[in-house]
């Protein structure tokens, strides 16, 4: 009998967060390989908050995953048997492998071979696309200089805590913005954040005013709405607002709330960019030869959270949203991993 593999398949569109109606749980034999094609074990999966905006009715940067559709998600695993020279067995595999237990690559999937002694969670984290991300957010969008008053949100997030560090290494002076004290604490008493504000408990507005009396010249914004026009009404003198997402918004059905201090950006000449880090594919290596040196110098720190259970992935990502996370969360798909 073939060997079978477990996949979570899109079986309905949500309307708000996800729920047990959303993603049905498959087990289907593991297709016999072609030439060229190399079969993956999966270990974890990537949970992103793009993950929400792949299964939504209308296009992004990505097609929607379709109804019937294996959860499209980043994942690394190892590759078990192969039909292919660019995918030898044992070869550690990163890319879009999907919530599955098992991943054909080598045709329609394509994964990058990771480089000996990277651990598959930091493969994800620092050295995947939360690492890239913030890595080329604050240096190739956000330009950020010594002496930069830079704002991130999102702080105690994967992306965000790393872009965070990445500001300070950059020589500015970092304010964060997170869901909770113990957020807020990690961020400013283990990262180096110089201070944090909690939205959730805080008036943001009047903080910022206090934390930035000479406005923000870096604004990473990883959660759009009401924080991102917050910011915009304090820019300083040619300021850079970089948009790498608008977590606020992915699960709602309405338009976002209407954003008031847009017309700053005219007043103090400033630049708001959104940006994608799969453009940035092809420099993959000199980000992480980057953040590998920061790291090792100790100036960068990368935290995961693991979640175990490929049937746990859709309340993993609700999680994203509830502010369940500190740092990347991942699931861990194979036990052993
Ligand atoms: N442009 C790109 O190429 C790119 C690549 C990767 C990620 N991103 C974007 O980067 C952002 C962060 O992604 P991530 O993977 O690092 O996720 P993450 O920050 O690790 O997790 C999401 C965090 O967002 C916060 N959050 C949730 N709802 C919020 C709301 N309504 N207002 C304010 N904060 C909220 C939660 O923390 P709190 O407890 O603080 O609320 C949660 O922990 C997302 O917008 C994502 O789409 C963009």
């Amino acid at each position: 009998m073939a060997a079978m593999n477990r996949q979570l398949r899109l079986a309905q569109r949500p309307v708000g967060m996800v729920d047990d109606a959303t993603f049905d749980l498959v087990e289907t034999p593991i297709p016999e390989l072609a030439g060229g094609e190399a079969l993956v074990k999966m270990a974890y999966l990537s949970i992103d908050p793009t993950n929400r905006v792949w299964i939504r009715e209308e296009p992004s940067y990505l097609p929607p995953v379709g109804i019937g559709e294996v959860m499209r998600g980043g994942a690394v695993g190892t590759v078990v048997e192969s039909r292919s020279d660019a995918y030898p067995v044992g070869a550690v595999v990163t890319g879009l492998l999907g919530w599955q237990e098992h991943a054909v690559i080598g045709t329609e999937t394509l994964g990058r071979v990771v480089p000996d002694g990277v651990p598959m969670t930091a493969v994800l984290n620092a050295f995947g696309s939360s690492g890239m991300t913030a890595y080329f957010g604050m240096t190739d969008v956000a330009h950020t200089k010594e002496g930069d008053v830079i704002v991130v949100s999102g702080a105690a997030g994967s992306v965000g805590s790393l872009a965070g560090q990445m500001g300070k290494i950059l020589g500015g002076h970092v304010i964060g913005i997170a869901g909770t004290d113990e957020k807020c604490a990690w961020v400013t008493n283990d990262l180096g954040f110089d201070a944090c504000i909690n939205y959730k408990t805080e008036d943001v507005p009047r903080r910022l005013d206090e934390l930035c009396p000479n406005g923000i010249d870096v604004y990473f914004d990883n959660v759009g709405g009401a924080i991102l026009d917050a910011a915009l009404a304090r820019l300083a003198l040619n300021a850079r607002v970089a948009v790498c997402g608008t977590i606020s918004t992915y699960n709602s059905t309405d338009l976002p709330d209407p954003i008031h201090f847009y017309f700053n950006l005219v007043s103090t000449r400033s630049r708001m960019e959104g940006f994608l880090v799969l453009d940035y594919l092809d420099r993959f290596d000199e980000g992480a030869a980057k953040i590998l040196e920061w790291m090792l110098d100790g100036r960068l720190q990368a935290k995961e959270q693991i979640v175990d259970g490929l049937e746990h992935a859709p309340e993993a990502l609700n999680m994203l949203f509830t502010g369940g996370n500190t740092g990347k969360l991942l699931v861990r798909v194979d036990p052993e991993a």
